[in-house]
């Protein structure tokens, strides 16, 4: 195959914002217990957080961290995770099907996430709840005192305000798996209330309104449609929410599944932009696409999930995944997509962070390792910095069953105007043939090929274990050269790589 991009930083989609390497921690499986949250654990620090976890979660490099759910968020009473812990009630999580004790609450996740150096992104239950939970909740967080529950939380040992700017109004309420599943003109009307009712307590408060819960949803669309009518005023962002699998065998549709998430994003996009011309707003809705990844869930469905009723088991391992070089391939590219629609998506969250369908493994007791997908994802929140950049793409197609003709080969560069760098990822998703690709860069000046390095293997499925927890990492990839203005890169089938020049 061979393959010609050009680069040009006049060619600017928009600012990459750091919200786009967000993460997503949900009470659900082994996620915050025996995941971040382990006080037994040789690693563990006074509050009983892995500092292992801590590390990696740093290379990581993860910006917003959304909390606690998800699914969980839809039954969940906030105040049941303040407060003295012995005190603190244990729920049935109907969600999960399992049992929640709220030994980790809002006090103790926001001092996790000041030891990694995130920020805080927090759903509201607009499952079985509505505006005056989500009213105490934010009053509680974010105001400095001198009310009932401000005070609560300096007495539960906060003195500060958490300060929380990013808010999502429910999770998920187009599926009819979530409790309190509504209408989208239902929720659309709550969701209204309930952001007028937040903003008239907090005019600085940032929220995100539920969009669909993926592309093949009955109602996608029209979804978007009907709640942003509703809440266009309201709202900053519709979030998105798509994960990806490979079925049937078929690699060659499954490494396009960025093509899927290129459409999922400009269609709602397309649907923001017909609801502000019809209310001739000048106003713009971005994207928080607030949920995204490689998720078998076909094997959730089949295997994991637990249903008697007399069974409700603390921290069971639930979406435990282990992901293949072909998933990570799959997540870099996805990476790619959010970044090539800089421009509207400013916000995102790789779903999960640790052990649940996870970039972070870990055994109770045991280590913490980096499975496949940590790679592209580190890479490219470290990398991706100043501008995102539009890549001109010459590249053949191939033909795939679920969407068609698609690029062998797909690419998004970005710019840092301050630091002169500029990196550019790649993918190949070829299934036999490596590819010879030629980056025009004239328009960059002279340049120089920092790093160069590629995830690939020749075994597709190779992943990282607890027996082999560093079977596939990253491999510098030695044949990028540069010379007129023109670097030349091999890319190995079923790869994803990044390139840093300056
Ligand atoms: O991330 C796992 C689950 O996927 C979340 O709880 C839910 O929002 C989505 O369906």
């Amino acid at each position: 195959i061979s393959a010609r991009l050009t680069i040009d930083p006049h060619f600017e989609v928009g600012p990459v914002n750091r919200r786009l390497f967000g993460s997503f921690v949900e009470h659900l499986g082994r996620c915050v217990y025996d995941g971040i949250y382990e006080p037994g654990h040789p690693s563990a620090d006074a509050e009983g957080f892995r500092t292992d976890v801590i590390e990696l979660v740093r290379e990581l490099g993860v910006s917003t961290v959304r909390y606690p759910g998800g699914n969980f968020v839809s039954g969940f009473r906030w105040e049941d995770s303040v407060g003295p812990r012995e005190q603190r009630p244990r729920r049935l999580d109907l969600a999960w099907h399992s049992t929640e004790t709220n030994e980790v609450g809002l006090h103790e996740f926001a001092s996790w996430l000041d030891k990694v150096g995130g920020e805080l992104m927090l759903a509201v239950n607009l499952g079985t709840r509505g505006p005056l939970e989500a009213l105490d909740l934010l009053e509680y967080s974010n105001v400095a005192g001198g009310s009932t529950l401000s005070d609560q939380r300096v007495a539960n040992g906060r003195t500060q305000p958490f300060g929380i700017s990013m808010w999502c109004l429910g999770n998920e309420m187009d599926g009819p798996w979530q409790l309190g599943h509504r209408s989208a003109e239902d929720y659309g009307k709550l969701a209204s209330r309930t952001a007028k009712a937040l903003r008239q307590l907090d005019a600085d408060v940032e929220l995100v309104a539920c969009g669909s819960s993926n592309s093949s949803m009955p109602t996608f669309g029209e979804w978007e449609r009907v709640v942003l009518t509703e809440t266009y005023d309201d709202v900053d962002f519709i979030s998105c929410h798509a994960y990806y699998q490979e079925s049937d065998g078929d690699l060659g549709s499954f490494l396009a599944s960025a093509v899927d998430m290129d459409r999922f994003i400009e269609t709602v996009v397309d649907t923001a932009d017909h609801v502000k011309a019809v209310k001739r707003s000048d106003k713009q809705i971005n994207i928080s696409f607030d949920e995204w990844n490689v998720w078998y869930v076909d094997r959730y469905h089949d295997v994991d999930r637990i249903t008697a009723i007399d069974d409700w088991p603390i921290a069971p391992r639930l979406l435990e995944d282990v992901y293949s070089v072909a998933d990570a391939v799959v997540v870099g590219n996805l990476l790619i997509s959010l970044l090539k629609h800089a421009d509207r998506v400013t916000a995102a969250s790789l779903a999960q962070l640790v052990n649940v369908i996870a970039p972070i493994m870990t055994e109770p007791g045991g280590p913490a390792w980096r499975q496949t997908t940590f790679f592209p994802f580190a890479v490219t929140s470290k990398l991706a910095t100043g501008s995102a950049l539009e890549v001109k793409l010459e590249v053949p197609e191939y033909e795939t069953a679920k969407y068609g003709a698609v690029p062998l080969i797909d690419a998004v560069a970005t710019h840092d105007a301050q630091t002169g760098t500029t990196s550019v990822f790649l993918v190949n998703r070829s299934l036999s043939d490596e590819a010879t690709v030629t980056i025009d860069i004239a328009a960059l000046g002279r340049a120089a090929v920092v790093s160069a390095q590629t995830l690939s293997d020749t075994d597709v499925t190779a992943k990282n274990t607890l027996a082999e927890p560093e079977r596939v990492g990253l491999i510098a990839n030695d044949s990028a050269t540069i010379a007129d203005g023109v670097v030349t890169i091999t890319l190995p089938p079923v790869s994803w790589t990044a390139l840093e020049l300056n």
